[in-house]
């Protein structure tokens, strides 16, 4: 199967970053990462992809809080094309995608969330799934259109909330669901692109 050229953009931790890197070390995920992108200098995720070898960039985002500046954007779509990405991985990216990016890459940009869309779009949705006392929550890979945590539905993983979960201990199962889903969903793309 040819590999799938991917992008990844990440602000934070990069434990999914992690997660698809080791799988495409471990042969399962015949994808190749071409560059990981982070909007935040010291951004951790840019350390792991120095730890697989991985070229990788920071990008200034210029003033906007959760958006990238039009100039970034148009950088940022340069950057991913000069890399010849075919699928743009956001792993934690907190900028919402505007339609310089989403045209540039159209339906071939995904995201994961820690929720099972369409239920608790937004932050922090594992406490959104705690406070609202529901039973199961999980995780979704989704492809990225104009509206956030919004757009079709690639994969889904449940969670099970248990009687004693705090956020932090439902977070961090909901994480572990995350790391087998984004490259099972990843793979499964690389048939399809
Ligand atoms: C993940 O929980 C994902 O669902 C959300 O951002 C988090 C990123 O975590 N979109 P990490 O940086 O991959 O550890």
């Amino acid at each position: 199967m040819k590999r799938l050229a991917l992008g990844i953009l990440g602000s934070g931790k990069g434990s999914n970053c992690r997660a698809i890197l080791e799988s495409i070390q471990a042969g399962t995920l015949p994808a190749e990462a071409r560059v990981v992108i982070s909007e935040v200098l010291d951004a951790p995720i840019l350390e792991i992809a120095r730890e697989f070898s991985v070229p990788n960039a920071y990008l200034p985002p210029g003033q906007f809080r959760t958006r990238l500046e039009p100039n970034a954007e148009a950088e940022l779509v340069k950057m991913l094309r000069e890399a010849g990405v075919e699928l743009v991985v956001l792993a934690g990216f907190m900028r919402v995608l505007k339609a310089t990016m989403l045209s540039a890459f159209a339906r071939r940009i995904i995201n994961i969330h820690p929720s099972l869309l369409p239920k608790f779009p937004g932050l922090e949705a594992w406490k959104q799934a705690l406070d609202a006392g529901a039973t199961v929550t999980g995780c979704t890979v989704h492809f990225v259109d104009e509206k956030i945590d919004h757009g079709d539905i690639i994969a889904q993983s449940e969670v099970p909330i248990l009687p004693n979960d705090s956020p932090d201990s439902l977070h961090a199962r909901i994480q572990i669901a995350e790391h087998e889903l984004y490259p099972a969903a990843i793979t499964k793309l690389c048939g399809e692109i």
